[in-house]
């Protein structure tokens, strides 16, 4: 059975997040250093994308690099940044010949200047890209994003821009480093983990979760159907009965 043909095009997700989670292992397990791991990741992302943007996902969101990521060891942490610089110089063609934007959430100021330099060239090179958002959390950290966000907003009320009753869910999302992007409706982690790390806490309120064993270097195509079919399969009720939706 291709699994692709059981895909309903009319129930896609339409935001897609993913914890690409597990490089580190997949290396160890084959007797390799973690930096060959990422390196393995890189390929995983390149497909994902592709496949992302051919079924029509309208926004898809990887989480690269956490806040905490910086606690690693620094060999580790710069390497990630050296794959990501070549990987943005390499993958430019990608992104146009597919009609893909790029975006990123986070806090860039704390990366690598080459790397902040490399990431708004093609930001600016693909901004009239209308197929899909691909949006890359470099330092992200879903805590840090919503204290800026209680920052902002209190600056706002203490010069009288805004009055405390008009904050609501729409003010909030204003806020967010995702403010152009639509609340997520399925979130992917790989590796076998079950838990959120810092990403998009707000914006996965009423997303459909799913966890995969799957080490993200091993994470394909097919990988990526099954959980969009898993998906359809759901229904999603957001609070109502199930006769309610029906
Ligand atoms: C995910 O793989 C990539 C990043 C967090 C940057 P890991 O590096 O976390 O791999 P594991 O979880 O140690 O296997
Ligand atoms: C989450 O993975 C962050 C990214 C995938 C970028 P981690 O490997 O950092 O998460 P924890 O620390 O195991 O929760
Ligand atoms: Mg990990």
């Amino acid at each position: 059975m291709n699994l692709q043909d059981t895909i309903d095009k009319n129930n896609l997700p339409r935001h897609l997040a993913i914890i690409m989670d597990g490089n580190g292992r997949w290396a160890k397990q084959q007797g390799f250093l973690r930096a060959f791991g990422h390196e393995s990741g890189s390929k995983s992302v390149k497909e994902i994308i592709k496949t992302s943007a051919k079924l029509g996902i309208e926004y898809l969101t990887l989480y690269a690099f956490s806040t905490e990521n910086w606690n690693r060891p620094k060999l580790e942490v710069d390497t990630l940044m050296k794959i990501l610089v070549n990987a943005l110089k390499k993958e430019l063609p990608t992104l146009q010949n597919n009609n893909i934007r790029l975006n990123t959430i986070g806090n860039l100021d704390k990366m690598p200047q080459s790397t902040q330099r490399e990431l708004l060239d093609v930001i600016e090179k693909t901004k009239d890209n209308t197929r899909m958002t691909l949006t890359l959390a470099l330092s992200y950290g879903s805590r840090e994003e919503l204290i800026s966000v209680v920052k902002d907003i209190s600056n706002k009320v203490k010069n009288n821009i805004i009055s405390i009753d008009s904050i609501d869910d729409s003010i909030i999302n204003e806020h967010l480093y995702t403010h152009n992007l639509p609340d997520v409706d399925l979130l992917i982690r790989t590796s076998g983990e079950h838990r959120i790390s810092n990403f998009l806490l707000w914006q996965i309120a009423y997303a459909e979760l799913y966890f995969t064993d799957i080490l993200w270097p091993d994470f394909k195509e097919q990988d990526l159907y099954e959980a969009i079919i898993s998906y359809q399969k759901r229904e999603r009720r957001f609070g109502k009965t199930s006769e309610q939706i029906k």
